[in-house]
């Protein structure tokens, strides 16, 4: 009642008549009849005043205001309007309302900024990446033409080097495309039943080569017992599982061994990839599944790597409604492993 026009308007308009009663009884012999005379028409007319002018020129326009607050607060974070309590400070509130209302613009306003950054940093990794291997083939042709042609031996290392830069550019392309239509979702998951021990044979087939070179060796979990059914996208998880393998290879050691198993539990089929390599340090751990991060850059390139695998591993893992996780040790290895969903009832 107090901060409503009326209340603010009776206490204004009792002070000025009593200063100006106070005033005319310092004049001599005033009758006490004229001093409430005085007392009553300035009550009476200062209260008017001082209540019309609130009630019109500020507490109606303050209630436009929050009316035009509420719309656009309701519009953007549509959010319950609050119950208007009738006799709090209407300036007060007014200012709780706008700063909330402005911390939550803030806060958007920061999401919307790291969105901007994010984007900055994934183009100028993208342009910076396209680049290397075009600027690399571009560097062999050139020189071919102005000469290097003739020399046999000079011809065929160039040929080769530049057909190199070019299969690395055609992976990379490839592997942002993936990463696109996974995340505009033009990739639909088409769910199968399918043996994953006989999938991760033919991966293993598939890089034998590179891992012989390596003198790596792959192999199974001693425990596993064929077939080992998983319900998932059959074509994806041959990507996830070439890649994780394909890491293990690249980033494992020398005459080291990797190895695949196959766990479950009730509903669950537990899969892991787990290398006897190097290990990945804690801080590198926690973003080797961000687009582009590698450890060792300069390594990792001269290995064929775009530095996409692990997130288009992640992103597939996760259009499964599952979560990939990474274990290392420095010096022991490093282990990724997901769940998928079991086959043997499908
Ligand atoms: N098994 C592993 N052991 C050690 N480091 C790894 C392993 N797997 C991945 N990494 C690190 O994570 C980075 C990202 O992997 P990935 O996204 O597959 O890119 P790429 O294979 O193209 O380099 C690699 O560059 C490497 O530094
Ligand atoms: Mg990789």
């Amino acid at each position: 009642m107090l901060f409503s026009p009326k209340g603010i308007a009776f206490v204004l308009a009792g002070s000025v008549a009593i200063i100006t009663t106070a005033f005319l009884s310092l004049i001599k012999d005033t009758p006490g009849s004229a001093l409430f005379v005085a007392f009553s028409i300035a009550f009476a007319s200062s209260f008017l005043l001082f209540y019309f002018s609130l009630e019109f020129l500020v507490f109606r326009e303050i209630n436009k205001i929050f009316t035009v607050i509420d719309k656009v607060k309701k519009k953007d974070f549509k959010l319950p309007r609050k119950q208007i309590v009738i006799d709090t400070n209407p300036l007060k509130r007014l200012n709780e309302e706008i700063f909330a209302y402005a911390t939550r613009k803030q806060q958007e306003i920061d999401e919307l900024k790291k969105l901007e950054n994010f984007r900055k940093e994934f183009l100028a990794n993208v342009s910076h990446e396209l680049k290397t291997p075009i600027f690399a083939a571009q560097g062999f042709i050139h020189t071919l033409i102005d000469g290097a042609i003739d020399d046999k031996s000079v011809r065929d290392k160039f040929l080769d080097k530049a057909a190199k830069s070019l299969d690395g550019l055609d992976a990379l392309v490839k592997d942002l495309l993936t990463l696109s239509q996974m995340e505009t979702g033009d990739i639909k998951m088409h769910y199968e039943k399918f043996d994953i021990g006989h999938l991760t044979s033919d991966i293993f087939e598939q890089l034998e080569e590179k891992a012989e070179a390596k003198r790596v060796q792959l192999k199974f979990d001693k425990k596993m017992s064929v077939p080992v059914w998983a319900y998932a996208d059959r074509h994806r998880i041959t990507q996830v599982m070439t890649n994780l393998i394909d890491n293990a290879i690249k980033y494992g050691r020398e005459e080291g061994k990797v190895l695949v198993s196959f766990d479950s539990d009730k509903e669950h089929l537990i899969v892991s990839v787990k290398d006897d390599g190097p290990g990945i340090e804690p801080e590198h751990l926690k973003r080797i599944f961000e687009r582009f991060y590698r450890i060792e850059k300069s390594r990792s390139k001269e290995q064929g790597g775009t530095g996409l695998g692990l997130a288009i591993v992640k992103h597939i893992i996760e259009a499964h409604r599952s979560k990939v996780s990474v274990t290392s040790k420095m010096g022991k290895g490093t282990t990724f492993s997901f769940k998928l969903e079991k086959g043997d009832n499908k």
